[in-house]
């Protein structure tokens, strides 16, 4: 039996190339994909992962959810706004979506299948800022009992990408982060940037995908080769590949040995200061003498990220 998951996306050139890999791992079933407020505004976040599901033929529900942070009304924008546009963009360049969003609302989603008995074989894999599954808590706290893993890409430990101290998903929605990290949900893996960015995926790995000529794979070397253009734009980085943060966590589900490094950690989330907001901070010395509440994977192995990504993508007819 396949492991069902369900994506909280906010697609996003790399929460594209996830969707595809749980839609098309035979060991995978996606139910669903939630979107939220991150990259682009939420709505684009919709529209994409309707475009992505119509592209590879695969039909999946997709439920809209939150458009702003959980206590933040204005900060941040979404990252289509910014520079890193040109790591997205609002649209992803593959034809308009036929397919239509469902009518109920992505929280009120989760909570109702979490609560049912599908729920509690389902993993949960939010690649996006926190904001619907902090609301979903907060709406229904006993769901934390009934998901039985979760595995995020988030944080940073050595790594930040929107300030030195922190990563996009956390820092647009630190409240939230902080919600879900002292929520006690259980089999916590967090896939941090000092994981992805040890799982880089370069320009000649796109020409091994645009060879498989499969609509998934010509897809995802589009998306990757638009965020090889956007890292140089960006952050000045011109080394011919880059990472694709948010698949490298749904590929762990099936194989854990694309992570590396892993350490079982109580994390937190700093939620003020012009420097650290957003910062995940990894107790490694326990210094807290907390009860660890995540294993946070601190590398990855790259090649083998890279060969179950192109296989994975191979499989779409
Ligand atoms: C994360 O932030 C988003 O831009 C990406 O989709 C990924 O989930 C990386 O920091
Ligand atoms: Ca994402």
């Amino acid at each position: 039996m396949p492991q069902k998951v369900i994506l909280d996306v906010d697609t996003g050139t790399d929460d594209a190339v996830a969707l595809m890999c749980a839609a098309l791992h035979p060991d995978l079933e996606l139910v669903a994909a939630t979107t939220v407020n991150g990259n682009v505004e939420v709505q684009y976040c919709t529209d994409n992962s309707l475009r992505v599901f119509d592209h590879i033929g695969i039909p999946v529900p997709v439920y809209e959810g939150m458009a702003s942070p959980l206590v933040r009304s204005d900060f941040p924008k979404a990252r289509g706004d910014t520079a890193s546009g040109a790591v997205h963009g609002r649209h992803l360049d593959i034809p308009a979506a036929k397919s239509r969003q469902q009518t109920q609302h992505a929280v009120d989603f989760l909570v109702d299948y979490y609560m049912s008995s599908a729920g509690t074989d389902t993993i949960l894999v939010p690649t996006a800022p926190l904001t619907n599954i902090a609301a979903a808590i907060k709406r229904e706290p006993r769901i934390v009992d009934r998901i039985p893993a979760v595995y995020m890409m988030g944080g940073g430990h050595e790594i930040g990408n929107v300030t030195p101290s922190a990563e996009f998903n956390v820092w647009a929605d630190p409240e939230a982060a902080r919600v879900v990290f002292n929520s006690g949900l259980k089999n916590v893996t967090v896939v941090p940037l000092d994981a992805t960015h040890r799982a880089l995926v370069s320009s000649e790995d796109c020409k091994r995908l645009r060879a498989l000529n499969t609509p998934a794979a010509t897809a995802a070397a589009l998306f990757t080769e638009k965020r090889i253009e956007g890292y140089q734009i960006v952050f000045g980085e011109n080394i011919g590949s880059a990472p694709v943060h948010d698949a490298l966590a749904v590929l762990a589900i099936v194989d854990p040995g694309v992570l590396a490094s892993v350490v079982e950690v109580f994390v937190d989330v700093e939620t003020i200061g012009e420097l650290t907001v957003g910062r995940t901070v990894l107790d490694t010395h326990n210094r807290l003498h907390k009860t660890p509440n995540a294993r946070v994977a601190l590398s990855a192995d790259q090649d083998r990220f890279v060969s179950l990504l192109i296989e994975t993508l191979a499989r779409n007819t």
